[in-house]
């Protein structure tokens, strides 16, 4: 058996930046809502024109974590690509990357986990790479929301949630099974499928002919719906518990995390598993004032940020956690 461990991050945002104040011109809504009920200040948006979707932003992303890697593209031997916002309805953005990166024909997988994508495809990874079936591991995260939000007053409750951008890590074998990835930690709950979705396009929903008759541009189906006060009660538990569960399964207690790096979905999230841990500001990276909830992409963006600022070095236990739809949540325990 091996441990893996992460030896490359990478990170893409569109240079498209659209304020609080940008929004507040196309629905009803200000900065102070939306500053004090998620903590956003800004978010990127793909501009039209500029050609990014969520596959090219996710090559890019990927792109830097294959050079800080240190690796060749072609000693790649999987790509995990984590998505809820893919450029096509089928095939899934994996086979873009391979592509695009021109790595040779390896397997290319996608994970449809929403704000828990990136955990679930680091747990796929790990476990690929310490049952020794692979040695180095391509795990992207992208999404480009923009696209798909209601940006009218009747979308406001989400559409000033979401940004665009794409995070990727580059895995390989560690032979040090106390170090890298320790453990990983999977959960769901479909019975709230519903209280966050996006329920078209769906072959469940409607046949595509009747869709193409309809026509309808008041069709919400094709936006996503929200629950967010529910979503959010669930979040605060299930964050709490599934950290908790990493540390158990380890031996850890709360006071040997250095550095947790939540799921960006909303800063008062953050901010209550900050204080149920008793973690300074130090050990938990926020960025969602400047990027929104970028769903998949929110965690390997922040991870990206946090090594760069040197806040993750040798040595550290870092935790991911992530809730969002379906339900699904999840947590990483790492010894850096
Ligand atoms: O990443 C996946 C997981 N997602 C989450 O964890 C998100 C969890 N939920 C949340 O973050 C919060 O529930 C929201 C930020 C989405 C909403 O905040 P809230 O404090 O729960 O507000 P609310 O939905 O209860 O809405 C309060 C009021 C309503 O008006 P009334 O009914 O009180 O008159 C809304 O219509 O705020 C109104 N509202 C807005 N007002 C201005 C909703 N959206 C907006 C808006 N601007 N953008």
């Amino acid at each position: 058996m091996y441990n893996s461990k992460i030896i490359g991050l990478g990170k893409y945002v569109p240079e498209n930046v659209v304020t609080n104040n940008d929004l507040s011109k196309l629905m009803e809504t200000s900065d102070e809502w939306i500053q004090e009920r998620t903590g956003i200040k800004e978010r990127r948006w793909v501009k039209e024109g500029d050609g990014d979707t969520t596959a090219t932003m996710g090559v890019k992303a990927a792109k830097v974590a294959i050079e800080r890697a240190g690796i060749d593209k072609d000693e790649i031997d999987f790509i995990i690509f984590a998505t809820l916002s893919p450029d096509m309805y089928f095939p899934g953005p994996g086979v873009q990357v391979q592509h695009a990166l021109d790595i040779k024909t390896v397997g290319a997988l996608d994970v449809r986990n929403q704000c828990s994508g990136f955990v679930y495809a680091l747990s796929v990874a790990d476990n690929f790479i310490k049952t020794g079936m692979y040695k180095n591991v391509l795990v992207i995260g992208s999404e480009l929301h923009s696209h798909g939000l209601d940006k009218t007053t009747r979308g406001r409750g989400v559409s000033v949630i979401f940004g665009d951008g794409a995070g990727a890590a580059v895995l390989t074998r560690e032979e040090d099974t106390s170090k890298g990835i320790l453990s990983t930690h999977l959960h769901s709950q479909g019975e709230h499928a519903e209280e966050l979705v996006v329920k078209a396009p769906g072959m469940g929903t409607r046949w595509v002919t009747d869709i193409l008759e309809d026509d309808d541009k008041d069709d919400e189906s094709y936006f996503p719906h929200m629950n967010g006060q529910f979503v959010f009660k669930n979040a605060v538990v299930r964050f709490s518990e599934v950290i908790m569960e990493g540390l158990m399964t380890n031996k850890l207690k709360k006071e040997d995390i250095d550095m947790l790096i939540p799921h960006q979905a909303n800063l008062r999230i953050a901010q209550f598993i900050q204080k149920k841990f008793e973690l300074s500001d130090d050990q938990v990276y926020n960025n969602i004032m400047r990027y929104g909830n970028t769903t998949a992409a929110s965690i390997p963006i922040a991870l990206t940020e946090a090594w760069e600022e040197g806040k993750v070095k040798e040595g550290d236990t870092v935790v991911l956690a992530a809730f969002g739809s379906g339900f699904t949540w999840g947590s990483v325990i790492i010894k850096w």
